[in-house]
């Protein structure tokens, strides 16, 4: 935590030699450049009224592609080891559109700052859908086209982003990209991603990669009380936003009986979802208090979410909450961590957290800081009680187009001024150098 003054109260622990500290980002949230690229699910999503909170697309969003010398520079000023970008798959379809990938991927290295992109950040292609089995060969042919061109300079593969999120919030909700209200149906989606997943893998073996991994969504799941119904509820809900998409990686099976919902002949297609990764990314903001189901829609954290479903959200009280009403909770990280390694023992590779992050206006953003502050030293306790995590990327580098938010969340430690394109880096940016820097 913060003092008056702002500044946490001792320097951060001491983090292993070779732990990885890193930002992320992802394509279509900085780089617009939209009419360089081929349409993706989320121009579409986004033209539709009353999709976006202030109506807003991503087709200038922080002009990266043609600014990102800049944004390179303000990397290594931070002093970070690596950087997670995300590779737009519509942009690679399109002519040329590599050629900015390796260009930045160039960059990077001169900088000292190792590349890690990630494959697939929500960006499908408009012509493509996961409900499509054959959009995960398309992945797989894609994802060899990327390693071919940038597989020499690249440090660590990233395949999938969250397809929990994707899943949930673009396939059975609809608030998000491609807006398809499937519930249970969108299981399919699930699987294909998965089978994206694996398929990629072998991909980028056989295109000479090393160091693979995933980046999935996981937070505890904190049941609303000791009553056996909310108990329940909160099981479903950890099935399916934590074990669906880490139990097909880590065990070859989906939990309580999800594979017999699944399409295609699913013995054969979780040989390929299982194969070994180097590390397992973990993307964590809060922990979710989840209860009973209710017979009317309830909304939580700006998401409406239906009646129908075996659970509803409860708000998390007694912590401080950041601009998105997202609950402040450190110790969720760690109780996440060791709870991983609890539950998939040997079977979890060294875990990376991939993403970590709070929305909060400003630049002067001593409540980004204490997040962080708070965040870093319960990754540390992880640690401690035997974890083994190798890396940290905070979410995000700069201010970016927070998709159905719009650009009305701010999660970078770079203020961005949308209508002149100026970067500002803030107090946290400034706290996150110094904490680096103790660390070397
Ligand atoms: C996503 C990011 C997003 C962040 C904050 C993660 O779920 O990977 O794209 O901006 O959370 O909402």
């Amino acid at each position: 935590m913060a003092t008056d003054a702002g500044v946490p109260p001792s320097p951060l622990p001491r983090f292993p030699d070779g732990f990885l500290w890193g930002v992320s980002t992802s394509a279509h949230q900085i780089e617009g450049a939209a009419d360089e690229r081929e349409p993706s699910v989320w121009d579409a999503f986004a033209a539709g009224p009353g999709r976006i909170r202030d109506g807003s697309t991503a087709a200038v969003a922080c002009d990266h592609v043609h600014r990102h010398r800049e944004d390179v520079a303000l990397l290594a000023g931070l002093g970070v080891d690596a950087y997670r970008f995300s590779v737009s798959w519509p942009r690679v379809l399109a002519p040329g559109g590599l050629d900015f990938y390796d260009r930045l991927v160039d960059d990077l290295c001169a900088a000292g700052v190792r590349p890690v992109p990630t494959l697939f950040h929500w960006d499908l292609p408009a012509r493509l859908d996961w409900r499509e089995r054959d959009t995960a060969a398309r992945f797989a042919a894609y994802v060899t086209t990327v390693a071919e061109r940038l597989g020499d300079r690249v440090h660590k593969w990233i395949t999938l982003n969250e397809p929990a999120e994707h899943t949930l919030l673009g396939h059975a909700l609809g608030v998000h990209a491609p807006g398809e209200r499937l519930l249970f149906d969108a299981l399919p989606v699930a699987h294909h991603q998965l089978l994206a997943h694996g398929l990629a893998v072998r991909a980028l073996r056989a295109a000479g990669a090393r160091d693979i991994g995933i980046a999935n969504s996981h937070g505890p799941t904190w049941a609303a009380s000791r009553a056996e119904t909310d108990m329940a509820a909160a099981d479903s809900y950890d099935i399916l936003l934590n074990r669906l998409f880490a139990d097909p990686l880590l065990l070859r099976r989906y939990p309580s009986g999800l594979g017999e919902l699944m399409p295609g002949d699913v013995a054969a297609d979780l040989e390929i979802i299982a194969e070994p990764l180097d590390w397992y990314g973990i993307n964590y903001y809060a922990p979710a208090r989840v209860g009973a189901p209710q017979d009317a829609e309830t909304e939580i954290g700006g998401v409406r979410v239906p009646a129908g479903l075996p659970f509803t959200l409860r708000e998390i009280e007694g912590y401080p909450v950041t601009d998105f009403g997202w609950p402040v909770v450190p110790e969720g990280l760690t109780e996440l961590l060791t709870g991983f390694r609890d539950r998939y023992g040997d079977r979890l590779p060294p875990v990376v957290v991939t993403e970590n992050g709070c929305a909060y206006e400003g630049l002067d953003d001593q409540d980004r800081i204490a997040y962080l502050d708070g965040h870093l030293r319960a990754l540390h306790r992880a640690l401690t009680a035997g974890v083994d995590v190798r890396g940290y990327f905070v979410w995000s580098l700069l201010d970016n187009w927070e998709w159905a938010e719009g650009y009305t969340r701010r999660f970078g430690l770079v203020h961005v001024d949308y209508a002149t394109q100026r970067r500002t880096p803030k107090a946290s940016y400034e706290w996150f150098k110094e904490a680096l820097r103790a660390q070397r």
